[in-house]
């Protein structure tokens, strides 16, 4: 029997943690996290991931900013804003939502976040840090920080000797997966679009973490009986006859989980968690600031 993981009540968990440590921040220096979110332009997958975290914010006794700008938006007048909230000692995080429009250069813009507010854990500096095994003062990525405290709910911290393999290599989740996973002395691998062979390498794997955006890409023969498997994607399926639309991972969900030891189900897995790290990323954040 496959144990599901239940990413909505480990996030709960994580938030009850974060509000209390607000207010206890709050009650000791004054100080109230603050977040700022900054959306460019009207992709609707974008507004509602926005209007969850600035929620989730509010529910975290957070103070909440918003800063919805028109898709003509021009570069320079994103750096003023970000440059702006850089300097405000009332904003702890900056998220800026990806993807930005065409013609700004996102790498430019996530560039231009002081890393010290960086809670996505996307600038150099961070990226550096966490490469480097510098945890304890870096930004980690959320999504990939949250995929870890799941794994951990099952194997525990120290992975020695299991294998783990990444399918993805982006800079937001497989790269930052692949360091974690490193730092938490698993054997790694880093699988993509070009790896022969796919099927064989996931089938060598103790945890597999999928994050590929391709639905249902990965299939149940592929897992190694007893597994552990974190699906992060999130892939909404053309309406069937039945006229509703579903989410899906990029795992085979019922074919995996009669093999997987282990496995995060789509809804309701690791898509809670990536908001519930970046409260807990702007709670760190603010800590650091009042010290
Ligand atoms: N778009 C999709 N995922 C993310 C994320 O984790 N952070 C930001 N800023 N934008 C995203």
């Amino acid at each position: 029997m496959t144990t599901v993981i239940d990413g909505k009540a480990v996030a709960a968990d994580v938030v009850s943690k974060v509000r209390a440590a607000a207010e206890k921040l709050t009650a000791d220096t004054g100080v109230v996290p603050g977040i700022a979110v900054v959306i460019v332009g009207e992709d609707p997958a974008s507004k509602v991931y926005v209007a969850s975290k600035g929620k989730k914010a509010r529910e975290c006794g957070f103070h909440s900013v918003e800063h919805k700008l028109p898709a003509e938006t021009r570069q320079a007048d994103l750096v003023a804003l970000i440059e702006k909230l850089n300097a405000d000692p009332a904003i702890h995080g900056i998220l800026v939502q990806l993807p930005l429009p065409d013609h700004i250069d996102a790498g430019r813009i996530i560039q231009t976040i002081s890393p010290d507010k960086d809670v996505d854990g996307f600038h150099f500096i961070n990226v550096g840090k966490l490469g480097t095994g510098e945890l304890d003062t870096a930004f980690v990525p959320c999504t990939p920080a949250g995929s870890m405290l799941l794994i951990e709910r099952v194997l525990g911290r120290d992975l020695s000797g299991l294998n783990a393999v990444v399918v993805g290599r982006s800079n937001i989740v497989g790269k930052p997966m692949a360091n974690l996973l490193l730092a938490a002395n698993a054997t790694v691998t880093v699988a993509h679009s070009r790896t022969k062979n796919l099927p064989d390498v996931c089938r060598a794997a103790d945890i597999v973490v999928a994050a590929v955006g391709r639905p249902e890409m990965i299939k149940g023969d592929w897992i190694k009986p007893g597994a552990t498997v974190i699906d992060v994607g999130i892939n909404r399926l053309e309406a069937g006859a039945d006229g509703k639309s579903k989410l899906v991972g990029d795992v085979d969900y019922a074919g995996a989980s009669e093999r997987a030891g282990a496995i995060t189900p789509v809804p309701g897995g690791v898509g809670p968690m990536t908001i519930a790290l970046l409260m807990a990323n702007t709670m760190t954040s603010a800590y650091r600031a009042a010290d």
